[in-house]
């Protein structure tokens, strides 16, 4: 029977709860890891009032759940089990924003690829992932879980993620339905305040938040979740014209929506629903297909039907398009072909390597003072300092999924590992939030007679991620007095101190850039942190990662990003009526793409071609990329756009391609960007895309900062006037 044709058959057939049960989606809680099977839920099973369960983890129960919808309720109607996998299930990768800097689509690809494989091992076929909000605020928490600040980053991460999860056919065994989350516009929440309103000029919602969902429907993306928030007066769960003529007709979306957790319901406190049967008709009507843990679909839209709010209809296209996620996930030709896989025990090695490998080239080395980096030749004595020196849990990031708290390399395991020969001695000093000082003077007293002192600081895993706003980006607790009194001794005692920052975001840390001899951005890196950061610290692989959003010099420069647009009063140093603070430069510390590697780079000679191009082209730029230092790298480098004048006002840098080459010492390749031409297209005063004449100017460096990229001019010839 074809798939349609069943799928009409079942409707037919269902009772209106049981198409309410596939429209409902409710969490295992803590049966995860307690007596398995809980009251209600095998009820809601058998019944076929539940259709979808998230956070159940384990082949096992996973299977004992799905036997109870599939052998006993009356239609047979396999359940869609689904968790957030957001960088790794068991093995865990960097979490994405760390991973967003490999500028590595490839990479992006693979370890999605590993961690769908993973997985789905267990029996899950839906991952809430990826996330793809731009983030231009660190002060946001959510920022760790997406590809940071750039709209073309974040395109090329929903292609290659979707792809990863998702594979050729979703109904294999090894792979998950990936849900592009949150549509759109959640990380512009009002002064980086989790769930709380936000404005969007519909040009930003379009031009920076949009295009990555946009992305990952062209890929055939499954699923799509919408934020929580309110954007400009109506939350996204009710947001009909977003939802359904952008999303659905506009950028063609056939998959599914689910809500966030409870957010039809939240309708209520939003203030646009004046109960559950209300919220419940908004949403559905909206185009919201799973009501995730309210069970306001449950309960209010029988009602809302009796009164007219919805209609059948409504419910059986939603119903429709469950059921055909369920069908393309080879659920009703076999259930249980998802976790019945042999352990994967050789793949397991195989993701422990990639995880590595990932890892260390996640790792951004922000400064490098006097070569600190790498410790060559190898330190005999080496004191691992800071709270998060040796916790494996804290090494996981937010979202582990299923990853237990331990078997996650820790730094100073990862050191002792690669450095069998060094005594290396460790003292957290302090913990990472309260503001306890009695372990300092110990930790204090590891820095004399030590070669080096790795200090390694920062954010505790669930201080970032969900509901991890922070008005401050400094260390927490009392990490600075420690940080600051490491520093004085290990330098008074002739020690350099190697600063390893763990952290969801940019923090704000100048004081420490500016006195510890080299600083690591290690992020979170997952299950092999400790072995990644030992392997660049002692050379064995160059640093290479990049930071995909800009690290300011102080919190009232927030938000700050790269492709800001032009002022009609460009920063002048010698004139106060320019655009600039009293009190602090314009320039953050580091700008986007920033990350030094062991490599000592030049690249010159940039050739743009055609010189006149027409928007059938594509620009080829070529560049020269030597290695003049002494060890092996890699280097990364962008490719920005500036439209000079145009109808509207354009990014003063406008990333459109990137790419990387890895050199020995003295040696020199030419490095080629493409850029489709039809990429330059923007959006006009209409807000309708066009194609203008006129110059052009491209720039090519390893970072987002004008003083260090080469610039070429090339014309726009068959655009329209402006
Ligand atoms: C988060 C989502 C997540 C969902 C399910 C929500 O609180 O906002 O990103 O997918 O929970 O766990």
């Amino acid at each position: 029977m074809g798939a349609e044709v069943k799928i009409d058959a079942l409707l037919e057939n269902m009772t209106l709860a049981e198409k309410l049960g596939q429209l409902t989606m409710t969490a295992a809680g803590h049966a995860v890891t307690g007596p398995v099977i809980a009251g209600d839920s095998v009820e809601a099973l058998r019944t076929g009032t539940v259709g979808n369960v998230l956070n159940l983890i384990g082949a096992d129960h996973v299977h004992s759940w799905q036997r109870l919808a599939v052998e006993e309720s009356r239609l047979h109607i396999p359940v869609l089990f689904a968790l957030d996998i957001l960088h790794g299930y068991r093995t865990l990768f960097p979490i994405p924003l760390a991973e967003a800097g490999l500028f590595d689509p490839a990479i992006w690809a693979a370890t999605a690829r590993a961690t769908a494989a993973e997985a789905a091992a267990d029996g899950i076929a839906l991952t809430f992932a990826p996330m793809l909000d731009i983030a231009r605020d660190p002060r946001w928490g959510r920022a760790a879980e997406g590809p940071g600040e750039d709209p073309w980053v974040g395109r090329c991460v929903a292609e290659s993620k979707v792809w990863g999860f998702q594979g050729e056919s979703l109904a294999r065994a090894d792979t998950l339905a990936a849900t592009a989350k949150h549509f759109v516009g959640y990380a512009a929440v009002t002064a980086g305040r989790e769930y709380a309103a936000l404005e969007l000029s519909e040009r930003t919602l379009r031009e920076v938040h949009l295009p990555p969902f946009a992305a990952a429907v062209e890929a055939g993306v499954a699923a799509v979740m919408p934020a929580f928030t309110d954007l400009a007066g109506l939350p996204l769960t009710a947001h009909r014209r977003l939802l359904r003529e952008t999303l659905r007709e506009r950028l063609g979306f056939d998959g599914v929506l689910v809500s966030d957790y409870n957010a039809v319901g939240e309708l209520i406190e939003h203030g646009i629903a004046a109960d559950e049967t209300e919220a419940a008709a908004l949403a559905l009507r909206a185009g919201i297909d799973i009501d995730m843990m309210a069970g306001a679909y449950r309960r209010g839209l029988p009602i809302a039907l009796q009164r007219g709010l919805v209609t059948m209809a409504e419910i059986d296209e939603s119903v429709r398009r469950v059921l055909r996620l369920k069908e393309r996930l080879g659920l009703f030709d076999d259930p249980f072909r998802r976790g019945s896989q042999k352990e994967p025990v050789a793949a397991r090695t195989e993701w422990r390597h990639l995880a590595r490998e990932v890892a260390a080239r996640a790792i951004v080395m922000l400064t490098n003072t006097r070569d600190t980096l790498p410790l060559d030749p190898p330190p005999k004595r080496l004191a691992v300092l800071g709270p998060l020196a040796d916790v494996s849990a804290e090494m996981r990031g937010p979202w582990w999924a299923a990853a237990p708290p331990e078997g996650h390399v820790t730094v100073v395991e990862g050191l002792r590992a690669a450095l069998p020969a060094a005594e290396v001695r460790h003292a957290p000093g302090v913990s990472i939030e309260d503001a306890d000082t009695s372990g300092i003077a110990q930790a204090l007293a590891l820095c004399d007679g030590a070669d080096a002192v790795v200090l390694c600081l920062g954010e505790g895993a669930v201080m970032c991620g969900e509901a991890a706003s922070r008005a401050h980006l400094d260390l927490p607790g009392a990490q600075r007095a420690f940080a600051e009194a490491v520093l004085d001794r290990a330098h008074e005692r002739g020690a350099r101190v190697i600063a390893v920052l763990f952290s969801g975001r940019p923090l704000v840390v100048p004081w420490l850039i500016a006195r510890a001899d080299a600083v690591l951005a290690a992020w979170f890196l997952g299950s092999e942190a400790g072995n990644a950061l030992a392997d660049v610290m002692t050379g064995r692989i160059s640093p290479s990662g990049r930071t995909a959003m800009t690290w300011p010099r102080a919190m009232g420069q927030i938000p700050i990003f790269h492709a800001e647009r032009p002022s009609g009063r460009p920063f002048a140093s010698d004139n106060r009526y320019t655009t600039r603070y009293l009190d602090e430069p314009n320039e953050p510390l580091f700008p986007f793409g920033h990350g030094l590697t062991y490599g000592k780079f030049t690249l010159s000679g940039l050739r743009v071609a055609p010189s006149v191009a027409r928007e059938s082209d594509t620009l080829e730029a070529q560049v020269e990329v030597t290695n003049e230092g002494k060890r092996r790298a890699k280097e990364t480098v962008f490719l920005f756009i500036r439209d000079k004048v145009a109808s509207v006002t354009r990014p003063l840098l406008e990333l459109k391609a990137f790419g990387s080459v890895t050199l020995a010492p003295g040696e020199r390749t030419t490095l080629t960007l493409a850029v489709p031409v039809r990429e330059l297209r923007f959006l006009g005063i209409d807000l309708e895309p066009t194609f203008e004449s006129g110059e052009i100017e491209v720039l090519v460096g390893p970072e987002a900062a004008r003083k260090c990229l080469l610039t070429a001019t090339v014309r726009l010839a068959d655009g329209s006037p402006r």
